[in-house]
């Protein structure tokens, strides 16, 4: 489903507002929510919103979709991000912040964050985890959490987590993998932006070639999602 908003800041408070509702009904449902969140710009306005909401924060636990090669307290982290407009204003106790320890060589990052995962999960050594949100940002080039055009990542459908190496921007990242985010209850997309329209528009108009177009991982194979857009990322949609 698609949400649309004039401009970028009200795409991201709806967006927010999308994620508290949905975290509320879980912890109604089944006592707790688990949420997978994203980093990159468009959260610098997503996260304050979502730390003012009324949440059961003692029931609601926060992961994240991938996390840049570099300390928390790095400038490029996206937990401390986090940890700065969300964590921190919401009061969210530490035990549910289950961040990537991206501070450790990306393999161990990566094995360090799936063990972290399969626990909170209970999960046997085969099975996914679902999280009752997964929320995702895409790129100009239509990547979507650390997976990249052209990253064989993209075709894996059983793993938790990887290490990618980002050549882009010359980087190691630890993300979760494709067979995770195919298996969440909901899936909540914010783009926004005319530079992601041409994106946006083969995201969901071309046919299905996710290593062309990432995002189309979340849009295939997994729930319907819902994509929180702005008019400007939404120009070229038929
Ligand atoms: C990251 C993000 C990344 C992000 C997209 C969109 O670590 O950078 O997880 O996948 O979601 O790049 O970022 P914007 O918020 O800038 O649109």
């Amino acid at each position: 489903m698609k949400h649309l908003s004039p401009g970028s800041a009200q795409a991201a408070e709806a967006c927010a507002r999308h994620i508290a509702l949905t975290a509320r009904a879980a912890v109604e449902r089944q006592g707790r929510a688990s949420i997978a969140l994203s980093g990159g710009s468009t959260v610098k306005v997503l996260f304050p919103v979502l730390a003012a909401a009324a949440l059961p924060w003692e029931h609601v636990h926060w992961f994240w979709v991938d996390e840049r090669g570099v300390p928390p307290t790095h400038e490029q982290s996206n937990y401390r991000l986090a940890a700065e407009l969300l964590l921190r204003p919401a009061g969210i106790p530490a035990a549910n912040v289950h961040r990537i320890p991206a501070e450790h060589p990306p393999d161990e990052a990566a094995r360090l964050y799936a063990e972290d995962i399969r626990r909170h999960f209970a999960l046997g050594p085969a099975a996914l985890p679902r999280f009752d949100l997964i929320h995702l940002g895409m790129g100009p080039d239509a990547h979507t959490a650390s997976l990249f055009p052209g990253e064989p990542l993209i075709e894996d459908r059983t793993g938790l987590t990887a290490p990618v190496w980002v050549p882009k921007f010359n980087q190691w990242r630890v993300t979760l993998l494709p067979g995770v985010i195919v298996s969440a209850h909901a899936i909540a997309f914010l783009a926004t932006g005319p530079d992601k329209a041409e994106a946006l528009r083969a995201v969901l108009e071309e046919p299905y070639q996710p290593l062309l177009y990432p995002a189309q991982i979340g849009v295939h194979g997994g729930v319907e999602p819902d994509w929180f857009l702005d008019s400007g990322a939404a120009r070229l949609l038929r």
